[in-house]
């Protein structure tokens, strides 16, 4: 029988697939209709302090090869989530990973906090695509304000482990990667989407609404980009770091996540596809199991990073 179970920074996941942040909902809504077994482990929507409203329509476009989302970090925020959603994790058999965003160092904290006081939530994972309110600098995308951030954040997660969720929207990943681990991430997601804008030709104006004008692109047409970043980062940081990667970007099929998992992804997530099917997972544990077993191994950990690059 073929082993699929993989550990995500010391926390055993049963599969390598992750549903995505912010594509699944806060806990529990997936679970009306793919059984949360089929899964490793979800992350919730992001949560930030306060509640957000999000960005005004539209916030999701259909473009080809994926889609575009200024959805805005619309939450509940902190408060309701712990009264309301979090419980429902208790039904939910699988790994559940808490997301956290936010604009200032402080938000982060706050919502960190909390999320460590929590025995459902083994793993937070930051999404760190938001731009600070103090400077206008994106915490992603800068490594001072990434290693700020995380010389805040790390002391404050006295149990739970830390991921930290890479923007791809920078000109050497690896340098990103390597503030992270520096600044104490147990494991590095990556890739959040892509900034990317399209525009109405008859009205011209933004086809994305509410003033963002610029969205994130995700979906199949990101996924050679997420392959490439896996495998450099795998290489250049979290293989000599030994810290494991969440993989994901454009991952519709099995052949996408094995690809990635030859790259040097730990674990694999899936975002928009659960928008095209929820239950694409499904096809994709199967596709997997096959694989390892045609490829002659007992374990999928023997594939990690396994890619013959010659
Ligand atoms: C509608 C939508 C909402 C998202 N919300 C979040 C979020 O709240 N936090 C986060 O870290 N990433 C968020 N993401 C990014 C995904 O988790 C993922 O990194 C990205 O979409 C790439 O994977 P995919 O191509 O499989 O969708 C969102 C993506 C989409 C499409």
């Amino acid at each position: 029988m073929v082993d699929l179970s993989v550990e995500l920074c010391g926390i055993g996941l049963r599969n390598p697939i992750v549903a995505a942040a912010g594509t699944c909902g806060y806990v529990t809504e997936l679970a009306d209709v793919l059984a949360p077994a089929w899964l490793g482990a979800l992350v919730t929507k992001s949560i930030t302090r306060e509640p957000r409203e999000g960005h005004p329509p539209w916030r999701l476009i259909e473009v080809p090869r994926g889609m575009l989302n200024a959805v805005g970090l619309a939450n509940v925020g902190l408060e309701r989530f712990l009264a309301q959603k979090l419980a429902g994790a208790d039904r939910i058999d699988t790994v559940v990973i808490g997301s956290i965003a936010g604009n200032s160092v402080e938000d982060y904290t706050a919502v960190a906090a909390a999320f460590d006081a929590e025995d459902r939530l083994p793993i937070v994972e930051l999404n760190v695509s938001c731009p600070n309110t103090g400077d206008g600098l994106v915490f992603g995308e800068d490594p001072g304000a990434l290693r700020a951030l995380l010389a805040e954040i790390r002391p404050v997660l006295t149990r739970t482990k830390m991921l930290v969720k890479l923007s791809p929207n920078v000109g050497d990943i690896t340098a990103m990667a390597a503030s992270a681990v520096e600044g104490g991430a147990d494991g590095l997601t990556l890739i959040n989407t892509i900034s990317a804008m399209a525009i109405d030709v008859e009205r011209r104006t933004p086809r994305l609404g509410g003033g963002a004008d610029a969205g994130g692109l995700s979906g199949p047409a990101i996924h050679p980009v997420a392959v490439r970043m896996v495998h450099d980062v795998y290489r250049a940081v979290a293989r000599p770091a030994g810290v494991p990667l969440v993989g994901l970007g454009g991952v519709m099929t099995w052949t996408d996540a094995a690809e990635l998992i030859l790259a040097g992804a730990t674990a694999v997530g899936m975002g928009t596809a659960l928008f095209v099917d929820p239950r694409s997972p499904v096809a994709v544990v199967k596709g997997l199991r096959r694989w390892v077993r045609r490829q002659g191994c007992g374990s999928i950990t023997e594939l990690i990073g396994r890619v013959d690059s010659g």
